[in-house]
């Protein structure tokens, strides 16, 4: 129960790694709430969690606009009554090289994967004042630290790790702690969205030999969520089988 009596919540939680921080945050204690775009998957995976047993609320949400933020934040508030856990997890990509990219991808791009994370962290700040404090969780990449040749979404992602340094800094002081996990290769929809190889051609680039699981980044999401790591703000987890070490 590393989560006892915490409200969290995870955006991009109807698939893949937010699905995973949805179910093991409540198996840990949690009241999660459930934020996406997809209705029948994120409605799927909550009374999944509620069938086990855990309390779990979703609700559609696009992460780039503010009056969803509004309604996501009015949610948690009103069935829980507080705001401990942010993940901001949500993403899109778009595997075009530079040459390739529009101004709308580009757009698109940055209104989900930056501008919802600004959304979704400024939001949450009232709340988590007024709860003491909090933890907030943004999903970058290994493609904000390096170029894998997709300008638009690694531009994304390395706003998300600067931007979490910023926030870390400015809210330290009310006991808010902003942290970046910074995954290589999760086996997901995404991954195999537009991909043009398979995933035992990607293993074999990555120096474990093997994609990885939603739950190998679920995990390391809960102990940063959790005050198990009190002391961490500010700090990048590189989550990658070694693959940036390389
Ligand atoms: N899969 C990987 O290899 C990988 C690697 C590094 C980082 N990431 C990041 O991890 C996060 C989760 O990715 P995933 O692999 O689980 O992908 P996924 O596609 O399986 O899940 C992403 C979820 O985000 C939701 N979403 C998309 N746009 C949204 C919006 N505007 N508002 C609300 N929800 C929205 C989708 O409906 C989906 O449920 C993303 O931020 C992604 O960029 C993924």
């Amino acid at each position: 129960m590393r989560l006892q009596d915490k409200v969290a919540i995870i955006t991009g939680a109807a698939r893949g790694m937010g699905a995973s921080e949805a179910r093991i945050f409540a198996n840990e204690g949690a009241k999660v709430i459930l934020a996406d775009i997809q209705v029948e998957d994120g409605n799927h995976v909550t009374k999944e969690i509620i069938d086990a047993g855990g309390q779990a609320l979703f609700v559609e949400m696009d992460v780039s606009s503010q009056a969803d933020w509004d309604r996501t934040i009015e949610a948690a508030i009103s069935n829980f009554g507080k705001i401990n856990v942010l993940v901001n997890n949500a993403g899109i990509i778009e595997r075009d090289s530079l040459e390739e990219t529009t101004e709308e991808t580009w757009d698109k791009i940055m209104a989900v994967n930056a501008k919802g994370v600004f959304l979704g962290t400024k939001a949450v700040i009232p709340h988590m004042r007024a709860a003491g404090g909090g933890s907030i969780v943004n999903i970058s990449s290994i493609s904000g630290m390096i170029s894998v040749g997709y300008p638009a979404y690694n531009s994304s992602k390395g706003a998300i790790r600067v931007f979490t340094k910023c926030a870390a800094v400015e809210l330290a002081r009310d006991n808010i702690r902003v942290n970046s996990i910074h995954p290589g290769t999760i086996w997901t929809s995404m991954s195999t969205y537009k991909r043009a190889f398979t995933r035992e051609e990607r293993a074999k680039t990555i120096p474990m030999q093997r994609v990885a699981e939603p739950e190998e980044i679920a995990y390391p999401a809960l102990f940063l969520a959790s005050d198990e790591s009190s002391y961490m703000t500010g700090s990048e987890l590189v989550i990658d089988g070694g693959a940036t070490a390389e």
